[in-house]
């Protein structure tokens, strides 16, 4: 990979011409990190899901689908699910439940195109879905989701709220009530360590919390192998920010990533996570208010979670330039600072790196998908083929 400035100098003269805002994937380095996130997977003998959450984009989906040891989709909305299926997306795992009739006829309808799973966690997901299944004449997979949260002392619970589901008798008991609904398919586990793979390790205290937690969840993970070992069709785990470790570990049977294949900025918080940026947005700068400042059209595109600095997209064209911090990425208007010596023209371009990396096709209609410095296609976003699964 050339290094960055160079990179941006490139894309930026790729996009010109083009009207902005406009958001764009560096196909080279996509495929760069698709790379780096796929070989510790296929080494070890699994197969990679990609995460449509982070990516929310047909055409990129196409494209890691063609990949050796890229298997299915982890998908995170019933109507997506059967949105793709319709489409010819395979082997679809619904990582998110739900219990409302429009969603699960939807993961019933898709389950009749194609192998589709389910994650439950709770008796009501099950007896909802066994209904459609049924209403469907259709048998749907279900994976159960472990909760991994750390716990190292009561009370303590570092990690997210998912599922209540926390041992493999745990587990066990939760598949055998599977096994009593016509309409379902006991299938495998899903146990996702997202206080690992989504939390940043540049400060020693974060770094130790998550060796601790690894050896915990390892260890659940293990048991849970042993206690369902003939029954798994599917262990799922991993993040793009534990997909380098995770690979390693035995139980699992497939591997997750999402946002590792665009490297939106949240993943610059890890040590171990070798990405490079593939995903930018571009604004035009429309106003010099004051002397090294510039201000643009549109970039108020704030990442979801807790609310903080580090949701802001981040400039990174030119190099140096930074955000007001009273003023962060406005809704309309976006004021930039830019770093001694360096000039944007009125018209020219600021190039921006969203926190999250499916948030961003939330706000376009097309990714412009670019080659050395040529726009090699226009990808539409799941917003510009007029689908908005969670709003
Ligand atoms: C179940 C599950 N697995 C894996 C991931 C990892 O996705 P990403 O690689 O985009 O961080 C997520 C993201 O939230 C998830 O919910």
């Amino acid at each position: 990979m050339p290094p960055m400035s160079e990179r941006l100098s490139r894309l930026v003269r790729a996009i010109a011409g083009e009207p902005r805002p406009c958001a764009f994937v560096d196909l080279d380095a996509f495929e760069a990190n698709i790379q780096r996130l796929l070989v510790p997977v296929r080494e070890s003998g699994k197969t990679l899901r990609p995460a449509t959450k982070s990516i929310r984009n047909p055409s990129l989906l196409r494209r890691l689908g063609e990949r050796e040891g890229v298997r299915g989709l982890m998908t995170y909305s019933p109507r997506e699910t059967l949105w793709l299926a319709e489409q010819g997306f395979a082997d679809l795992l619904c990582a998110y439940p739900s219990v409302q009739a429009a969603d699960v006829d939807a993961l019933s309808a898709a389950s009749r195109r194609t192998a589709v799973r389910a994650v439950c966690d709770a008796v009501e997901q099950l007896a909802a879905l066994d209904a459609a299944a049924r209403r469907a004449e259709t048998v749907v997979g279900v994976v159960v989701e472990i909760d991994l949260s750390y716990r190292p002392v009561e009370r303590l619970h570092l990690g997210v709220r998912r599922s209540p589901l926390r041992s493999a008798a745990d587990a066990v008991a939760f598949a055998d009530r599977v096994a009593t609904f016509p309409g379902l398919r006991f299938d495998g586990v899903m146990g996702y360590e997202a206080h690992v793979a989504g939390v940043g390790d540049r400060s020693v205290a974060k770094r130790a919390m998550k060796l601790a937690a690894r050896r915990a969840l390892e260890r659940t993970r293990r048991e849970l192998g042993r206690a369902l070992e003939h029954r798994l069709a599917v262990f799922n785990g991993g993040g793009t920010g534990s997909v380098m470790w995770a690979a390693g570990e035995r139980a699992l049977t497939e591997i997750t990533a999402g946002s590792g294949f665009l490297d939106s900025h949240l993943f610059d918080h890890y040590v171990d996570v070798p990405l490079v940026p593939a995903a930018f947005f571009a604004l035009q700068a429309v106003r010099h208010p004051a002397p090294g400042i510039v201000t643009c059209t549109g970039g108020g595109y704030i990442a979801s979670g807790a609310a903080g600095e580090d949701r802001l997209p981040i400039p990174v064209f030119p190099s140096g330039a930074a955000l007001l911090p009273l003023e962060g990425a406005g809704e309309v208007q976006t004021p930039v600072a830019l770093p001694r010596g360096a000039t944007v023209e009125l018209g020219g371009t600021v190039l921006f790196r969203h926190a999250k990396a499916g948030e961003l096709a939330e706000h376009f209609h097309e990714y412009l998908l670019i080659r050395g410095e040529t726009i090699e296609a226009r990808a539409p976003t799941y917003r510009g083929l007029g689908q908005c699964f969670l709003g």
